[in-house]
């Protein structure tokens, strides 16, 4: 057993000893929206928090469709309608969102608070934390009856907008502010029927406490009440390097931690799952290995359900 698999194991334990996962301490989340747990499967009344008063609006009411450019994206590497089928990379997330999945919706979601949200992250930055999120958001997306909402939730250093091609619009941000902007103002849809987008919005140098306050508990809290058929996806920065990366994790289910192979120290990783040690599912994903005929190009480590 490598160090990193008993630093996981060991996290696991401190988590079961310390009375099972942790997300919201219950006050809060009873305060947020009037619900105990017991009656976390039980659809909220409509229009209670996303800023939509009195009908409900559908979580994708935008007018405009994103038309973002799949030939472009799989010459990058990308997962996309445009790929070759069999591709490796195809195939890889075929095996890496398999759990995600089981974990959400199947007989694996059991006692995972909102487990149809999922943190991207990393230890440092560029271990590929949008490149994931892109592409099991594609990958999900792409399947006849799924549908993915993919968040950037690095609102320090966005992406996801620029790397689809996509213009900047009011994004999360905005919403967290919380000026007369609805829900329904910041999600986009794309010209992938399954894949609907929220921009980070404008940089705001008080960010880290937009995302603690209670409209960004009540926000993840929502979507998995009133969407527990849809996977929510959210890019995040680095661990490592702010509070804000724990701070999303502690709203989510199942955390996705991205490893960028022969890089990463195993200090720091042992830091990062150190970081999660209360997140109901951790899952590590070996990232940019080098690609042989027996090896392959992307791995996972699993602990917790
Ligand atoms: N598996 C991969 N195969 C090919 N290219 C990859 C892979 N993973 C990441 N990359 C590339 O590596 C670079 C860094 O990846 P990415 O932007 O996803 O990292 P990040 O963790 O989101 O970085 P940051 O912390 O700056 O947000 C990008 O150019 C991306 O396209
Ligand atoms: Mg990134």
């Amino acid at each position: 057993m490598s160090i990193i698999e008993r630093a996981l194991n060991k996290a696991k334990d401190e988590r079961h000893k310390s009375g099972g996962p942790i997300g919201f301490p219950n006050e809060i989340e009873k305060s947020v929206s009037g619900l105990d747990n017991s009656s976390l499967d039980t659809p909220m009344p409509k229009g209670m928090l996303l800023g939509v008063t009195e009908k409900e609006k559908p979580l994708h009411n935008t007018k405009e469709i994103e038309n973002i450019n799949w030939d472009k994206l799989a010459e990058l590497g990308f997962v996309t309608p445009a790929s070759n089928t069999d591709s490796q990379a195809i195939e890889e997330y075929r095996n890496i969102k398999r759990p995600l999945i089981n974990n959400a919706f199947g007989v694996g979601s059991v006692g995972i608070n909102r487990s149809n949200l999922i943190l991207v992250t990393s230890s440092i930055p560029g271990e590929g934390k949008t490149f994931t999120a892109i592409n099991l958001a594609l990958s999900i997306a792409n399947e006849r009856d799924k549908k993915v909402l993919l968040i950037d939730a690095d609102v320090a250093r966005p992406s996801i907008s620029s790397v689809l091609g996509i213009k900047s619009t009011p994004g999360l941000i905005e919403y967290l502010e919380g000026q007369n902007v609805k829900f329904s103002d910041i999600v986009l849809k794309t010209n992938m029927p399954g894949l609907n987008i929220i921009p980070s919005g404008k940089l705001h140098k008080h960010s880290t406490e937009l995302l603690t306050s209670n409209r960004m508990i009540q926000l993840a809290q929502e979507l998995s009440n009133r969407y527990p058929d849809r996977m929510v996806i959210f890019d995040s920065p680095p661990l490592l390097a702010a509070t804000q990366g724990e701070v999303l994790a502690g709203l989510v289910g199942q955390v996705v931690l991205v490893v960028e192979a022969e890089k990463t120290p195993q200090s720091m990783i042992m830091a990062s799952v150190n970081k999660l040690v209360f997140c109901d599912v951790v899952l590590l994903l070996l990232n940019k290995t080098q690609k042989n005929e027996d090896a392959s190009y992307y791995g996972y480590g699993l602990y917790g359900h």
